[in-house]
């Protein structure tokens, strides 16, 4: 039995994402597929990320969207949102709901940030558990528990507004400096699309940032991060696997493109990623807390 520890690979890997405004033809095609069953604005950096393997993305993608259309799939990514959500406090988030105000931020503009959180949460654990399947096959591992089929029915969150993401290029001295921060951090070559979503408003998200930086990589913060790992791995394996997607299918797909080490290398950076990332998303829309 694979065991999927919580590993952050060192060194980090070459990631090169294949971003949504430079995708064309048999790509954006699979792009708008993962959002629509996804049922969110944007397609995570970690499906950039593996669009440069072409071969791989798309066997990824074939086993991964009957999986990602079921209920039980819909179900376990909002257990984690809970897990996040019910744990977050231990980081003592610090409120910033009267600087916003202070600084000139209206009421529907917190709105907005907190329906933003709501799309994020809603995607990232979704994410996660993808990424998890992705790394179980690709170390050899298998899932596919007999499973109710039932078609999910969320419909994603209703009302939020297009996402508007302030890219590295787009950012001018004073973001790209906090960019840089948020990189180096997290030890990360690349800015999650949450952060460039958030930094739309720009005050507030230096502001958010700063806040929340001293408890990344502490004790409480890693604490939940492992426990929101151990439970997407639990969920994750418990899933079921309609069309079969197997170890054998995804590392031959890899090499058809590049090797099992790399592809596996850049999915360990996403597995690895994304509960810090959940974690995070939920310190800042806590702070919004009344
Ligand atoms: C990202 O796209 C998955 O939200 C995560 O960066």
């Amino acid at each position: 039995m694979v065991e999927l520890t919580r590993l952050k690979p060192a060194p980090m890997p070459t990631v090169l994402p294949l971003y949504e405004f430079q995708a064309t033809g048999p790509v954006a095609d699979i792009y708008a597929e993962i959002k629509r069953t996804l049922r969110v604005p944007w397609v995570g950096v970690l499906f950039l990320a593996w669009a440069r393997y072409p071969t791989f993305f798309r066997a990824l993608w074939n086993g991964l969207a009957p999986i990602a259309a079921t209920r039980v799939f819909a179900e376990g990514a909002a257990e984690l949102r809970e897990t996040v959500m019910d744990g977050v406090g231990a980081l003592e988030p610090v409120p910033v709901l009267g600087r916003l105000e202070s600084a000139g931020y209206s009421p529907r503009e917190i709105d907005e940030m907190r329906v933003l959180f709501q799309v994020f949460d809603h995607g990232n654990n979704q994410y996660a558990l993808l990424a998890t399947l992705a790394r179980l096959c690709l170390e050899g591992g298998s899932f596919g528990k007999t499973r109710p089929m039932e078609h999910r029915e969320d419909q994603g969150i209703v009302g939020a507004p297009p996402l508007v993401l302030i890219e590295m290029h787009h950012a001018g001295p004073d973001l790209r400096a906090v960019y840089e921060d948020v990189m180096a951090t997290l030890g990360l070559p690349f800015v999650n699309t949450d952060y460039r979503a958030l930094a739309r408003w720009q005050s507030y998200f230096a502001t958010a940032w700063q806040d929340l930086k001293p408890a990344v990589g502490g004790s409480a913060h890693e604490a939940l991060a492992a426990e929101y790992h151990r439970l997407a791995v639990e969920i994750a394996c418990d899933l079921p696997n309609p069309i079969g997607l197997s170890a054998e299918t995804l590392c031959a797909a890899a090499e058809a493109d590049a090797t099992v080490d790399e592809v596996l290398a850049v999915s360990r950076v996403f597995h690895y990623l994304l509960p810090g990332l959940c974690v995070n998303m939920g310190y800042f829309e806590s702070q919004l807390t009344e």
